[in-house]
């Protein structure tokens, strides 16, 4: 806890920090015994990047359903948040989520698995997380102010985990600028190209405005009126962020990108 009176400390896992909850601190290391399947599709991103999103595309395109998934019912899996037991039982082919960086999956899984890489703006998924840390619900809630939220995370948020893409074999990255496009991609990487048809349903369901509203969320996990859903833009960190903060981010941001191996094009 800081002085603040929240609950916004980050799990440090050899030596990488992450903005993780506890229930994730508990299970982490059994990202060592991951045992990865050939099918396997590992959808990976900085939390606030679009994890849901990324994940209703892959999993209608994969399995030919036309609605989206009951959250409730059947909602996104994280390794480092299930027992190892539960995601051995999950029929193939697994459509898993981590905010884990690659580098601490075992080799296994980097090799064998289908990576897709969610890229966004780092600005806004950090304006995203200041909001989704606000809106929770009990002893994960933000309660300090935008300000104090930039001083306590910042240092966490510069994208370090996204050194590590260059280990994996099979790798996608994709863009949420361009939604339409990035389905088509999505499709063909994965070997489930589909009619135009398909991707006009897939690109319609998942939609903001769709997902919005047709996505039932856990009422136990966010305030009344909020959910994951909450503006779905670009460029929203320019209504947080002052001339001062922006010089900073920029600053760890680009000592970052400069030991990235691929060129990252937000705008900054
Ligand atoms: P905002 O808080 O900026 O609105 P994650 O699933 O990784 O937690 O990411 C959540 C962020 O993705 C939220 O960002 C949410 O609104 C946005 N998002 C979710 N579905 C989306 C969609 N279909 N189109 C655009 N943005 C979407």
């Amino acid at each position: 806890m800081d002085s603040e009176g929240n609950g916004l400390a980050a799990v440090e896992v050899k030596g990488v920090h992450l903005p993780l909850f506890p229930l994730v601190e508990s299970n982490i290391n059994n990202i060592d015994k991951f045992h990865a399947r050939g099918d396997d599709v590992l959808i990976v991103n900085w939390p606030k990047s679009g994890t849901h999103w990324v994940y209703e595309v892959v999993k209608l395109l994969m399995t030919g359903r036309e609605e989206l998934t009951d959250s409730i019912k059947e909602g996104t899996m994280f390794p480092e948040a299930c027992a190892v037991e539960s995601l051995e039982k999950l029929p193939s082919p697994r459509i898993l989520d981590t905010h884990v960086p690659l580098k601490l999956f075992p080799d296994e899984a980097l090799k064998k698995s289908m990576i897709i890489y969610i890229l966004r703006n780092p600005k806004d998924a950090f304006v995203s997380g200041y909001h989704h840390r606000k809106n929770l619900k009990g002893g994960t809630s933000y309660c300090g102010t935008w300000n104090g939220y930039f001083d306590l995370t910042i240092d966490e948020n510069a994208c370090s985990h996204q050194l590590h893409f260059s280990l994996a074999r099979r790798l996608l990255f994709v863009h949420t600028q361009d939604l339409k496009k990035e389905v088509r991609r999505v499709a063909e990487f994965l070997g489930y190209p589909k009619s135009e048809e398909v991707y006009d349903n897939v690109t319609k369901k998942c939609s903001f405005g769709h997902m919005k509203k047709a996505k039932k969320e856990p009422k136990f996990f966010w305030k009344p009126g909020d959910s994951m859903y909450r503006k779905g833009i670009v460029g929203d960190w320019k209504n947080h962020f002052t001339v001062a903060q922006n010089e900073k981010f920029n600053a760890i941001f680009n000592e970052m990108r400069n030991k990235l191996r691929v060129s990252v094009d937000f705008e900054l």
